[in-house]
């Protein structure tokens, strides 16, 4: 089946899909976006990406493109179109097309661009073994809560990793605290048995995995701080592991090269891996 993609209004095969030169999410960055995963054509949690959506859209004053109600339309005709059962669906909403001038332009119609992907699983290796981070200092702006496209810094951190064959890059703040990673969020289980993330404040992007597993975790009777931590704290923990909408739950058994613990996938871990794959599987139906 044809690859399609949305464009304001438009399904379009994917090749000529297309937006002007003049659009500012390509000379400013100025829009945000969301990336939700699908399983048996059935968003993952998608009224969390939703609000996430317009939490964002309200942060930088860009309206609406279309009404959530015509959204969820486009967004299950453009999965059906695809024909994909499981896959990503990238949803971008930026201020528009307007003369290149900085202040945001008076008669502009935000613009809508979405298209599908095919899965992003992580391998079964992966999600047995674990996988490495390196860090990298955190380069990003000061509304990292915002899922802006402005993702210059955490692209050169990503590339970083790739560049020395780690899953991701955790990004460290110039007072040695761990904010998150790249393209997810970054946790540690102390020898104590706690749980310990980032809050979910400006200085990270509250993804909707974090939020799902911390209910989990809490659920579970695992005792859950939403404090910052430092690389050193993360060195001497038991269990350290990332989400994200693509990684769901990934171990992390090497920091820059050292072991966390004792560089295997913890008790911690794999019960938030199990409780996660319950979570998809009552959702959807789909079964890892
Ligand atoms: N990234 N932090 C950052 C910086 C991210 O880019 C992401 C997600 C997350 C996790 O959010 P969620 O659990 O809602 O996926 C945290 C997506 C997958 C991306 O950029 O494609």
């Amino acid at each position: 089946m044809a690859r399609i993609s949305y464009v304001n209004g438009r399904y379009l095969h994917h090749a000529e899909a297309m937006v002007h030169v003049e659009d500012r999410g390509y000379q400013f960055a100025d829009g945000i976006y969301e990336y939700v995963a699908f399983y048996n054509r059935t968003l993952l949690d998608g009224p969390l990406h939703w609000r996430r959506l317009e939490l964002s859209l309200a942060a930088l004053a860009i309206e609406k493109p279309v009404s959530m109600a015509a959204l969820d339309i486009v967004v299950r005709e453009l999965i059906e179109r695809n024909g994909r059962e499981h896959g990503g669906l990238y949803v971008q909403v930026t201020r528009g097309v307007a003369r290149r001038d900085h202040p945001f332009p008076k008669q502009t119609k935000p613009a809508l661009v979405m298209t599908i992907c095919a899965p992003k699983f992580p391998k079964p290796q992966e999600i047995s073994q674990g996988v490495k981070v390196i860090t990298a200092a955190d380069q990003r702006w000061t509304r990292r809560d915002i899922k802006s496209v402005s993702l210059l810094a955490n692209v050169l951190a990503k590339q970083e990793a790739s560049r020395n064959q780690a899953r991701e890059a955790w990004l460290v703040e110039a007072d040695g605290r761990i904010s998150e990673g790249s393209v997810s969020n970054a946790y540690i289980v102390s020898k104590s048995g706690e749980l310990i993330t980032h809050p979910a404040d400006t200085h990270i992007l509250g993804g909707v995995t974090r939020d799902v597993v911390l209910r989990l975790a809490r659920k579970a009777g695992i005792k859950v701080s939403e404090r910052p931590f430092t690389l050193k704290e993360a060195q001497s923990a038991a269990e350290a592991f990332i989400t994200s909408t693509s990684a769901n739950v990934l171990p992390v058994v090497k920091i820059d090269d050292a072991p966390v613990g004792t560089g295997r996938l913890g008790d911690v871990t794999r019960t938030l891996q199990t409780l996660y794959a319950t979570h998809i599987f009552k959702q959807t139906g789909f079964q890892f």
